[in-house]
């Protein structure tokens, strides 16, 4: 049984409104009746729409027109519509060799060959990408098209430099590539200034750019988006077929989050930095001699090197022994590739979860170490 969960980036369930969401989907159920009895379209609830375009206005300073953001089943599948669209039929992705296991996942499902790029603290290195955009295109196999988590990178927790954003325009520019953006993490921001979104530096029209309403809120309502410039938008809404997002929870979710979207983040983001630190303070009592992690500044998790001489895989058994999930550090890399880290979850489980947990995963650590079996 796993009693101290770190190994999924779900959210906080302490700080889901479930109250005051069900008052919103008690006003707002007795006028949907016409709206319900339709197919939804392929953009999606315009109110939703609206809120969505004023957030990454506030956010980035870029007005987008409402109109030209589509509402998608979480921000999965502006994932999937994404690179199927920039893939042009020529199937390959550059992105950072470690990466979302589900979008790994997808390109895997899709044929879509990935091509990994080393990232540090900075995020994706540039000097590897401009090689790597040269070396295909060698190959006479140009990069359709690059995908990048630039902000509070998942796995590591990495936030691209300015210096860096820029340079990937720069080279997106010169390789012809589409840049898919996804910013999933963006508002879940605990220090310092939220750094730029990619699209907010350029006015290249190659760009997709894709965010979400399940770290900020709830993964359960299933709500992402992404937009594009007119013309790429119509080749994204070309592959759309699954009659439109779902009206009923963008509704509930607009008419609780309408007056109240920041309010919400940083409400939420307060006790998710209260969590980091907990964990990493933890971290630092249980493990600070073994391991090293990441400091994420956003984002949902910490990203732990184990000592050489420990096999990620047997502290996970061990872990699990021990009531506690980890995620492998291997399930978030483009090949697989069995590096020598782990990554924590902070959202889900409680303070004193954390506390109890990383107390036990210390005591794994040490016993996978003693085993022998790295
Ligand atoms: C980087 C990244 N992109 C996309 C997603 C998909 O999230 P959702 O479909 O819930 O919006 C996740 C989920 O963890 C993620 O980490």
């Amino acid at each position: 049984m796993i009693r101290y969960s770190f190994a999924t980036g779900n959210t906080n369930p302490e700080t889901f409104p479930a109250d005051a969401f069900g008052e919103a989907a008690a006003r707002v159920l007795p006028t949907m009746a016409a709206d319900l009895n339709q197919y939804p379209g392929k953009l999606g609830h315009e109110g939703l729409r609206r809120l969505m375009a004023e957030r990454e206005f506030e956010r980035e300073g870029v007005r987008i027109d409402p109109d030209h953001i589509v509402l998608t089943n979480g921000s999965m599948q502006a994932v999937t519509l994404a690179a199927e669209t920039a893939a042009q039929g020529n199937n390959l992705v550059v992105m950072e060799e470690y990466s979302y296991v589900g979008s790994i996942r997808a390109f895997d499902a899709m044929g879509i060959e990935m091509v990994g790029v080393p990232l540090d603290e900075e995020g994706m290195r540039m000097d590897a990408l401009a090689d790597t955009l040269e070396r295909l295109k060698q190959e006479g196999r140009p990069t359709p098209f690059i995908y990048t988590l630039a902000t509070y990178q998942n796995p590591t927790g990495a936030v691209m430099s300015r210096e860096r954003r820029l340079k990937l325009i720069e080279l997106a520019r010169q390789f012809d590539c589409i840049v898919v953006e996804d910013n999933c993490y963006g508002d879940v921001h605990f220090d310092g200034d939220k750094p730029p979104a990619l699209y907010a530096l350029d006015d290249d029209p190659r760009h997709i750019y894709l965010s979400s309403l399940s770290k900020i809120f709830a993964p359960g309502v299933r709500l992402g988006y992404l937009t594009a410039s007119p013309a790429l938008l119509e080749r994204v809404l070309a592959r759309r077929h699954d009659a439109g997002p779902n009206t009923l929870a963008a509704a509930i979710t607009y008419e609780y989050l309408h007056d109240k979207l920041w309010q919400h983040v940083e409400m939420a983001n307060d006790a998710l930095k209260a969590k980091r630190d907990t964990m990493l303070d933890a971290l630092n009592r249980h493990l600070g001699n073994e391991c090293s992690f990441s400091h994420p500044s956003g984002g949902l998790f910490i990203w732990v090197r184990l000592p050489d001489d420990v096999d990620p895989g047997r502290v996970q058994e061990i872990a699990a022994e021990n009531e506690v999930s980890i995620a492998h550090g291997s399930d978030f890399h483009i090949r697989n590739d069995a590096g020598p880290f782990i990554r924590l979850a902070f959202g889900y489980p409680t303070i004193d979860e954390i506390e109890a947990g990383i107390a036990r995963l210390g005591d794994s650590v040490r016993q996978a170490r003693g085993s022998g079996a790295s």
